[in-house]
């Protein structure tokens, strides 16, 4: 992880991005230097700048004073991506963030959006192999920052990159169980209880669409349970997070086609990715609200005694569902979770989920897809968060006729509703689980890229984690 600090010297021989309404030398830069930067910057709509000095590398981001603060801070982490960048071609292992603005956190978005920028996946590379990041620290100069603000934004940046992991690597190395370890682990470090279901277990309790769905594995499904309650904790009662821990998704007997639809399926655990790691957040920047967070895992594939389409399924609260689809086995696992959280009695629970391709075609990976039965007051709190982290939400409608196209004849639901507003009744069938104020996010485009966006490299992005985090922390 790159590590993010306060440092008040400002060293003048290292890579600097300078934050600046007016430019000013405050670096020693030799005066020609400095005119470049002032002339270049005189240019009418300049707002960034970059610079070679013998080697060192010199980036100058003006804000617009025009543009709302969500949109200004998504600039600054995408400006802060390319700098990252830009050291790294230097082959440069830290640089100083130089804010000679009013406005002091401006620093931390930019840092925000160089770490997660920073990030690799290298795990598995045992070659040496070229283009490995240099940058390794990011120190923030001489502003009016609390230590604890930077502090708190490492340990996010950090949980961030871990949620990237667990979606970044694929099943044959993290199955149900090795995802569950990684929480009891996280738990371990950052302080926070972590209670992980066995089959025995998940039998004992009757969860039947999380083990309708395992059915077809070799491998055991798991159910975790993560709780925080730190003392003092703002809220009374929890808020639960419930996140699909689908390692794998081949479709089971409704298989996937393999090319381009089976390819990624090892990130239909970014849900309990993003769950696991905002807990892991949450802990460690000790914030004051008690949160749990459940998780169900299994791989869907199509072996042994897999549900097969038509098969009638008791779920954990007794009702029935039949099952036209096995790859409509997100919901399944989903429902018997959504049911275990009744005991929390929860002020309101969020499931995000990689759920449906209905949600992709609608919106792209530009944000994700929310619904539910929340109040008005949660709901505005949570697209607020959304913009401020760049994590938006496009809320969907949740009438009540959706609820007609997941009518059965054999059994109280099925599993798929239509042809049309396949993310709706995705959601519609969830919320029959429920009994408390619910909220349903499809992440299903925005965690896991195909091509590099800014900060948001290939591959898993670790969306919801700072999206919860925030939320959280305005509980
Ligand atoms: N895991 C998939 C959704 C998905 C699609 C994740 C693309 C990542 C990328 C989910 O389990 C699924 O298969 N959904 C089906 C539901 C349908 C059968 C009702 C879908 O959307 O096609
Ligand atoms: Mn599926
Ligand atoms: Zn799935």
């Amino acid at each position: 992880m790159t590590k993010i600090l306060l440092k008040n010297n400002l060293a003048t021989q290292s890579h600097l991005l300078v934050i600046t309404n007016a430019f000013k030398n405050e670096f020693g830069l030799p005066d020609k230097v400095n005119d470049y930067i002032v002339n270049a910057l005189k240019e009418p709509g300049k707002t960034t700048l970059t610079y070679n000095y013998i080697g060192k590398y010199i980036s100058v981001f003006v804000p617009d004073k025009k543009m709302p603060a969500p949109q200004l801070h998504e600039a600054l982490r995408r400006h802060g991506a390319t700098v990252a960048d830009g050291i790294n071609a230097h082959k440069g292992s830290e640089l100083y963030i130089y804010n000679q603005t009013a406005n002091a956190p401006l620093s931390l978005f930019a840092a925000e959006g160089m770490a997660l920028g920073n990030y690799q996946f290298g795990r598995h590379r045992t070659e040496k192999v070229k283009g490995v990041n240099t940058l390794k620290t990011i120190f923030i100069a001489n502003s009016k920052l609390k230590n604890g603000q930077v502090t708190e934004l490492g340990i996010l940046c950090e949980a961030t990159c871990r949620a990237r992991d667990l979606v970044n690597e694929p099943v044959n190395i993290l199955n149900a169980q090795a995802l569950a370890k990684a929480f009891e682990h996280m738990g371990k470090e950052a302080g926070f209880d972590v209670q992980v279901l066995n089959r025995k277990k998940i039998k004992e309790l009757k969860m039947g669409g999380l083990l309708a769905v395992n059915a077809g594995s070799v491998d055991e499904p798991t159910f975790t349970i993560m709780q925080y309650k730190p003392r003092g904790a703002k809220n009374k009662k929890p808020l639960v997070l419930v996140g699909k821990g689908v390692v794998y998704d081949t479709g089971g007997l409704s298989l996937k086609p393999t090319a381009n639809s089976m390819d990624y399926m090892k990130c239909d655990m970014a849900g309990a990715a993003a769950v696991g790691c905002a807990m892991y957040a949450i802990a460690a920047a000790k914030l004051k609200v008690h949160v749990v967070a459940l998780v169900p895992a299994t791989d869907n594939r199509p072996g042994y005694n897999a549900f097969a389409p038509g098969d009638i399924i008791t779920m954990m609260n007794g009702s029935t569902v039949e099952m036209l689809n096995s790859d409509a086995e997100g919901r399944m696992i989903l429902a018997d979770a959504l049911h275990y959280a009744k005991q929390f009695d929860p002020d309101l629970l969020i499931d995000i989920a990689t759920l449906t391709g209905s949600a992709s075609a609608a919106i792209g990976p530009q944000g994700m897809v929310g619904m539910g039965t929340a109040n008005k007051k949660q709901r505005d709190v949570l697209q607020h968060c959304g913009l401020q982290v760049h994590e938006r939400i496009a809320e969907f409608p949740f009438w009540d006729d959706y609820d007609d196209l997941l009518k059965s004849e054999v059994a109280d639901l099925k599993n798929i509703g239509g042809p049309v507003a396949g993310a709706i009744t995705a959601g519609k069938f969830l919320a029959k689980f429920t009994d408390y104020p619910f909220y349903h996010l499809d992440m299903v485009a925005p965690a896991f890229l195909h091509s590099k966006d800014s900060y948001r490299g290939k591959g898993g992005t670790g969306v919801g984690v700072r999206l919860f985090f925030e939320f959280a922390k305005r509980y």
